[in-house]
């Protein structure tokens, strides 16, 4: 299966020039599963929920034309960035698209820094989409802090974690070694670079997009300050299989009734309260 991922620098609000970036950046490419990152077409940096909420689109609108576009060129599947709006609400959210339509959407469940003001936390499950015996799990940036949520992802059957980025910390692209060795998946993070000064919030975002395997090697790693476009080849079978040695398997062998805290919901006490 060949995979990867586009890193871009968006301007902030330039809907059109960012997708005109995607295109120049994509031309002549083809791949099976293609990642592009958080927030691609719009940029990250809000001053406000209404500038936001004017940059929100639904299932339907430009960015959803976009990405069906780009998947008939370049024969792939994408997963990208977008702000969703939907029943009076807007979401920090992900569409999956296929040359014929958009196949869902994903809306981010742990909002980072001030993405709480302007975006509802996500509402629906985490999913898979089954895309020719390939199951790709959806998780947004910020996601990757809460292990809960590759976790979730691995026991709905995930193969592959689609993960669009716009890191602003330096953890994440070592913590994605352990999120894929500890479910046997893989993973694409597309990372976007660049820096944005808007209101009183200074961002530079970190580049070095990554596809980490389920062994959790580093396949591929973008540049910190450069565009960059890498497509690789992996052996998806590898991550269906869950075991570590004859012995070990990763998924069988979790001993779910001593994981209480989880069970119980989880209900953490801050005694620093
Ligand atoms: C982030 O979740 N965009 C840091």
């Amino acid at each position: 299966m060949k995979v990867g991922y586009i890193q871009t620098s968006p301007v902030f609000g330039e809907k059109e020039r960012n997708f005109n970036e995607v295109k120049k950046q994509s031309k002549n490419l083809k791949a099976d599963l293609i990642v592009l990152p958080e927030l691609f077409a719009t940029g990250y940096t809000f001053t406000s929920k209404e500038e936001a909420v004017s940059l929100a689109e639904d299932l339907k609108s430009e960015t959803a034309q976009f990405l069906i576009e780009m998947a008939k060129t370049t024969e792939a599947v994408l997963v990208a960035g977008f702000i969703e709006k939907a029943r009076g609400s807007i979401y920090n959210s992900a569409m999956i698209a296929s040359s014929e339509a958009v196949l869902g959407s994903y809306r981010k469940i742990h909002l980072y820094n001030k993405e709480k003001f302007w975006f509802s936390p996500g509402n629906k499950p985490l999913n898979v989409y089954k895309i020719k015996g390939v199951n790709i799990g959806i998780m947004i940036c910020f996601d990757w802090i809460f292990p809960e949520t590759a976790r979730t992802l691995a026991l709905l059957g995930a193969d592959i974690i689609a993960h669009p980025a716009n890191l602003v910390m330096p953890f994440c692209q070592k913590a994605m070694t352990i999120r894929c060795l500890e479910n046997r998946v893989f993973a694409i993070t597309s990372n976007r670079i660049g820096e944005e000064k808007r209101g009183d919030n200074h961002f530079k975002f970190t580049g070095r997009s990554q596809i980490t395997s389920c062994d959790s090697e580093i396949l591929s790693t973008a540049p910190t300050d450069e565009n960059f476009v890498d497509i690789i080849d992996i052996d998806i079978l590898k991550a269906k299989d869950k075991k570590l040695n004859k012995i070990n398997d990763i998924f069988e062998d979790r001993r779910v009734e001593f994981y209480n805290a989880i069970l119980k919901g989880g209900n953490y006490v801050n005694e620093s309260k």
